[in-house]
């Protein structure tokens, strides 16, 4: 076993192995990063994160670091493409969907949560707000194009590639977390404390109805229910809230909100011409926040050795 040494604001730590890695986390309650290949903790240097087996990851120039290894991968780019996280970030920068994002931090816990995880961030448009509420924000997506842009934009939190599926990070080290419309596989509630919060949004049953029937026709509603089913161990509801409003859509956003969603790409191209060259249309937008807790009887989970 590996004993480590190293700084942690200021203060200089040693530990051996992972193990002791993930309970200094746990104490000193910092945003822990672990090494995707041995699993023992990183720790900064000027331009690069290492581990003590002398695994080394570069900070890109944007300021994110990549820690998804190759045969993580399941495709060249996985997650989101840039197109449609370009799209993305055209249509949210021009406030459609800024009533979630407000009532979305507004029901962050208080206290403050002191390490804060947003799983599947895309291009940070929610994540940046977290950090008002939280004080060390670490937003994460397995698609590359989604943190260089989140980075590239909002500075003051912690970007990392990664896939949430086999986080880099140690367990039980952040306090609460989120996911908006993405993945909640169970590695992500064991890098979740006790009694952590998890905020996921999803859609509700007749999200963007109008966009979807001009799209298909006849449209079966989403069942946000569903969610809660497929959620993995250890977690447990406290609460869900309906949030709705109305979105005045002209022409550029249509086109910016059919590419961002996975609702274009399923249609006939007649339909979707048809939408995109309507000029202003009215629609709903319908969301339910699911409020989770992790519960405390679940057991501790140790990465490494
Ligand atoms: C619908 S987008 C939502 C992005 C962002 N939360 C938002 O609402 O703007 C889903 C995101 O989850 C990411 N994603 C999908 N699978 C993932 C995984 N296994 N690990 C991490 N991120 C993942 C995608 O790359 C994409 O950026
Ligand atoms: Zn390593």
């Amino acid at each position: 076993m590996n004993r480590v040494r190293y700084n942690l604001m200021g203060l200089e730590v040693h530990v051996k192995g992972a193990y002791h890695a993930e309970l200094v986390g746990k104490v000193v309650g910092i945003l822990m990063l672990i090494c995707p290949v041995c699993r023992n903790p990183l720790s900064r240097g000027r331009a690069s994160w290492s581990c003590a087996q002398g695994h080394s990851f570069d900070i890109a120039r944007e300021g994110y670091i990549n820690l998804l290894l190759v045969q993580q991968k399941k495709s060249r780019h996985p997650g989101d493409g840039r197109d449609s996280l370009v799209a993305r970030r055209q249509f949210l920068q021009s406030g459609h969907y800024e009533p979630l994002r407000q009532a979305f931090v507004a029901m962050m816990p208080t206290p403050r949560p002191q390490n804060w995880l947003d799983v599947g961030c895309g291009e940070g448009y929610y994540t940046s707000l977290m950090l008002d509420h939280a004080d060390n924000v670490m937003g994460l997506d397995i698609a590359k194009a989604g943190v260089q842009m989140a980075a590239h934009r909002y500075a003051g939190m912690t970007w990392v590639v990664a896939s949430a599926a086999a986080l880099p990070l140690a367990s039980n080290s952040f306090d609460g977390g989120s996911s908006l419309f993405a993945p909640v596989p169970p590695d992500v509630v064991r890098v979740l404390r006790h009694g952590a919060t998890l905020m996921v949004v999803t859609p509700d049953a007749d999200h963007l109805l109008s966009v979807r029937q001009a799209l298909f026709g006849e449209v079966r509603p989403h069942q946000p229910q569903r969610i809660l089913q497929s959620l993995p161990e250890g977690l447990e509801a406290v609460s869900q809230t309906p949030i709705s409003f109305e979105l005045k859509l002209q022409q550029a956003d249509l086109k910016s909100l059919l590419a961002m969603t996975p609702y274009a790409w399923k249609a006939k191209p007649e339909r979707r011409a048809i939408l995109e060259a309507t000029l202003n249309m009215t629609t709903q937008a319908a969301f339910v926040l699911h409020v989770l807790r992790k519960q405390d009887e679940f057991p501790v989970i140790m990465t490494g050795d």
